[in-house]
């Protein structure tokens, strides 16, 4: 059984946080020609929100990589399941994520644009479980840092469900 406890981020709190870090991206940014590169399928809904507070003209593409597998435990090994169709040569990447939450996906990410010849590679991610990191990456812009709970919602799944509840809930998961 799958049930749903409560909010953990109301949808006018992301939204708050959304439009801060657009503002931060869009000055940051500026006079840079900026690729946003949204991992799949989580981030397709903070993607779509964020760009939308970009003020600066973007390219954007979509990768997906899997890490998980059917466990929600990360293996630390990730596959590119989707690559993107850019060419990210001499551009400015900035990675937009769903959930850091080991921080060993983007490890791994930030060092193939890196290898891929990125003229620089940043992150930024809605959530953020800091208790759970192994990775000791920088995340440039980070929304809301929360608790180790699973949660689901704003584009975040438990077996492919939820992802579109406009707020994020913690769930419960098990019997
Ligand atoms: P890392 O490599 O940072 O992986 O451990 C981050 C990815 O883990 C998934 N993840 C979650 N997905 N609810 C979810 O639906 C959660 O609470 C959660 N915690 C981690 C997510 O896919 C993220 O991209
Ligand atoms: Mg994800």
């Amino acid at each position: 059984m799958t049930s749903l406890q409560k909010v953990l981020v109301t949808k006018t709190e992301l939204q708050q946080r959304v439009q801060e870090l657009g503002a931060d991206i869009s000055r940051d940014y500026e006079g840079k020609e900026l690729v946003l590169i949204g991992i799949l399928k989580g981030a397709a809904v903070f993607m779509a929100d964020l760009m939308r507070e970009i003020t600066l003209p973007i390219g954007m593409d979509y990768m997906s990589v899997s890490s998980y597998g059917a466990s929600s435990t990360s293996s630390g090994v990730i596959t590119v399941k989707k690559d993107i169709d850019t060419d990210i040569r001499g551009k400015h990447v900035l990675l937009v994520e769903d959930m850091i939450d080991t921080g060993l996906t983007l490890q791994h990410l930030k060092q193939l644009f890196a290898l891929r010849e990125a003229a620089s590679v940043r992150i930024c991610t809605i959530l953020s479980k800091p208790s759970r990191r192994l990775a000791d990456i920088p995340i440039d812009y980070c929304g809301i840092e929360i608790p180790d709970e699973f949660v689901v919602g704003y584009g975040l799944d438990y077996a492919e469900q939820f992802r579109n509840l406009p707020e994020v809930w913690i769930v419960q998961t098990g019997e």
